[in-house]
């Protein structure tokens, strides 16, 4: 299995045959500059956590290029259907799971807003625990602390999660910790951190927190990936 990062919460999973992308925010992300291209981008699934444009992004493009399936939450999915008359959606909402030929995607709840770039109604937030390949990786999409992330250690062994610790618009560094303790992941890959200005993050400074708190990290550089 290999996970890639884009930089902001863009990253595609690749396992055998099948690559899942999640918040394909590309063209517009100054991080994403010189590392890809949205036109790179061919998945067989997109994974959209909410409808804000740092996470919907280039989703329209990539999407009609690949015919991939995109997965989100029953508004998102209505969305692109009606607005942009792209069919292969599965409209999904929190708690649901839906399994595929390569595995299982949950759809936990996250804490946050939701509405599109044009102000259109965007559903509720929501993160997902995607189990492919044997390894269970959970994006946590953008979202504060809650206590519910307890179960969803209880019911799954989280291999790798996906935590935003930018802070402004999500949980922040120290915050973050709380999550970490709650989902007891193997590796903890930071994101939503460093894009803009406001979630600027002093990442060895994080590191620290983290290693304090007993839980592995691996802070991914826009273009960089991880194997497991
Ligand atoms: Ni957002
Ligand atoms: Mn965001």
């Amino acid at each position: 299995m290999t996970l890639t990062f884009f930089g902001h919460s863009a990253f595609m999973l690749n396992h055998s045959d099948v690559s899942v992308l999640v918040d394909p925010f590309i063209s517009d992300n100054p991080l994403a500059q010189g590392v890809v291209t949205e036109g790179e981008l061919n998945p067989d699934f997109i994974l959209l956590t909410h409808a804000h444009g740092d996470h919907w992004g280039d989703t329209v493009s990539i999407a009609a290029r690949s015919g991939a399936q995109v997965v989100s939450n029953f508004e998102i999915a209505t969305y692109l259907t009606e607005k942009h008359g792209y069919e292969n959606v599965l409209g999904m909402n929190t708690g649901g799971s839906a399994s595929f030929e390569w595995g299982r995607i949950t759809v936990t709840d996250a804490r946050h807003s939701s509405s599109f770039p044009d102000g259109t109604y965007g559903g509720n937030p929501v993160g997902f625990i995607i189990e492919i390949g044997g390894k269970t990786v959970y994006a946590m999409g953008d979202t504060c602390p809650f206590p519910e992330m307890a179960w969803y250690a209880e019911d799954f062994d989280i291999d790798v999660a996906l935590m935003p610790i930018g802070d402004c618009f999500t949980m922040g560094p120290e915050s973050s910790i709380r999550a970490a303790n709650m989902t007891k992941a193997g590796i903890f890959i930071p994101i939503h951190h460093s894009t803009f200005p406001p979630i600027q993050v002093d990442m060895p400074a994080w590191e620290k927190l983290m290693m304090r708190a007993g839980h592995a990290t691996s802070v991914l550089a826009p273009g960089g990936s991880i194997e497991f």
